[in-house]
């Protein structure tokens, strides 16, 4: 048996820097304020931050449109502040992911800008270019993520451009060589900057149907869906040539030593395990939704565990995301207790746990009003509760004004007042200590990190599993009903850690076990 990776041993936390704490007063957050707070994020255990986007960028798309893939934006810092970080991240025996979005540029972009100046340009097949289709309109019927026609029109050139997102953010073209050239030396630029690996945006829509071909209408999808989820995207999602690129991005992540390809993948659970690999290895680990998109109960959580576990390749390593700048935050779906559970589900599984900022504090959805809707999501797909500035708040870090996250008004609005770092902090049962003695219980228990992971069956509204590792033994035990339940099946054990955080650890326990109300249970077996 070779040695865990560290990405394999490490709790993951993604970082939005603008979201984080703001040190020159612009109400934004930025490198030098994170790197104010990293002694927090030592506290609490995190091994890897995972920065959104850091580079220049008009921000149209919370940095997702990208104007210049090898410099850091000057609103949240400069370069030289970006190599402090990765230092002082390697210093604390962190590591660093950066986001990585090889789909797509900024308009603003000098690739861009080139291309669409004539059609002579050397850049011209660096983006995806149409003439129009027979009617004069689009060349066909694909849309854009972001709503309407995946077609923008170019007056200078005459000519059509391809977007999968905002017509701001033209995508580029991954049949050819120069731009996967291109790109791999992006790639490089960071490796080489210490960075220890990515996670990589948008990995599914790389390439498109080279006959431009219509994607079919979703016989199963209604009005409920936003339109452009009303059909199925097969000509322009999930195409194997899309697939084969990510062979290419890994080759040249392997040209380093020890670092990471994670990436945003899409689909159902079937598909997941393509994106581990192919004719060669893609990600290390393409990010999984599950925990987030089941239903909260135990059967459910039970079924879609068992089903993703099975569908992954043998070897492969899984992972398991509770939330992120996309997705709508736990605690407001499923509660301040559940949330509790959901940290001690996805600390405890075998995998690596994704958090988002905010996830350890129990943040929920803040409120925005419409006036202050950054989201182009929710402006252009109005209706459908797409809108991700709620979870994108900025942290409030104590009782301060604005949480003293800024001196400014944030770009944001913030969640709740008392959901902040210092009150937390100050109350030894809180969300945020569990999520700390979570942590600290993965690096005390090698079977948390490194165990096998066998089902137990749900009884009760019990979601219960064991992980074994080296002649150890350890039962999690998730009552996911509001009312106590019992736990007949199990041996004798001690306590590890309750979701409640008020029994004590090493406390001896026999069958039948007795767990309250959306409680979780760490148990060692033996005695
Ligand atoms: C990914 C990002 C999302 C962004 C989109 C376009 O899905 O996670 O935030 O809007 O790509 O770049
Ligand atoms: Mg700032």
């Amino acid at each position: 048996m070779t040695a865990p990776k560290w990405w394999q041993q490490a709790v993951i936390y993604e970082i939005a820097a603008a979201s984080f704490q703001d040190s020159d007063g612009d109400g934004r957050g930025d490198l030098s304020g994170l790197l104010q707070r990293l002694d927090h994020l030592a506290w609490l255990g995190v091994d890897a931050l995972w920065l959104t986007p850091v580079q220049p960028s008009p921000f149209r798309d919370f940095g997702y449109d990208i104007s210049d893939f090898c410099a850091i934006d000057p609103s949240l810092g400069t370069i030289e502040q970006f190599d402090q970080l990765v230092t002082e991240l390697h210093r604390r025996d962190m590591h660093l992911i950066l986001d990585f979005v090889p789909n797509h540029t900024a308009a603003e972009h000098p690739w861009f800008v080139e291309s669409r100046a004539s059609r002579a340009s050397t850049r011209r097949n660096w983006y995806v270019w149409a003439d129009p289709g027979e009617d004069g309109g689009p060349p066909n019927n694909w849309l854009s993520r972001f709503g309407g026609s995946a077609w923008a029109w170019d007056d200078t050139t005459g000519q059509y451009y391809y977007h999968s997102f905002l017509e701001e953010q033209p995508d580029l073209n991954w049949r050819n060589p120069a731009v996967r050239e291109a790109m791999a030396d992006v790639l490089r630029f960071w490796l080489r900057r210490g960075v220890d690996g990515f996670r990589v945006d948008a990995s599914a829509v790389l390439i498109e149907d080279d006959l431009l071909r219509d994607d079919p209408p979703d016989p199963d999808a209604d009005e409920t869906l936003p339109p452009p989820q009303r059909l199925r995207r097969i000509f322009t999602d999930d195409r194997r040539e899309s697939l084969e690129c990510l062979e290419e991005l890994r080759a040249v992540v392997e040209e380093f030593d020890d670092r990471m390809l994670a990436g945003e993948v899409q689909g159902k659970v079937d598909r997941i395990g393509h994106f581990y690999e192919g004719k060669r290895p893609r990600f290390h680990l393409p990010l999984n939704f599950a925990l987030l998109d089941t239903p909260w109960d135990a059967l459910s959580l039970q079924a879609n565990i068992d089903a993703y576990l099975n569908s992954i390749p043998e070897n492969a390593w899984p992972c398991w995301v509770i939330g992120g700048h996309d997705k709508h935050r736990i605690a407001s779906k499923i509660g301040q207790t559940g949330a509790r559970l959901m940290a001690m589900l996805a600390l405890t599984l075998r995998g690596t746990p994704f958090l988002f900022a905010g996830d350890e504090l129990g943040m929920e959805q803040a409120p925005v009003v419409a006036g202050r809707i950054d989201d182009p999501f929710e402006k252009l797909v109005p209706g459908y509760g797409l809108n991700r500035d709620p979870e994108r708040a900025p942290i409030r870090w104590d009782e301060g004004p604005h949480g003293s996250f800024s001196i400014a008004e944030p770009w944001l609005p913030q969640d709740d007042r008392t959901r902040n770092v210092a009150s937390l902090k100050g109350d030894d049962r809180s969300i945020l200590h569990l999520c700390c003695s979570l942590i600290a219980l993965r690096k005390q228990e090698p079977a948390l990190t490194q165990g096998d992971q066998e089902p137990l069956r749900a009884r009760n509204d019990i979601l219960a599993f064991r992980r074994r590792h080296g002649g150890e033994s350890i039962v999690v035990l998730l009552n996911l009903s509001r009312e106590p339940r019992r736990w007949l099946a199990m041996e004798s054990g001690k306590v590890l850690l309750s979701s409640h955080l008020d029994r004590k650890t090493g406390l001896p326990v026999d069958p039948p076990l007795l767990l309250r109300g959306q409680e979780g249970l760490i148990i060692k077996s033996g005695r």
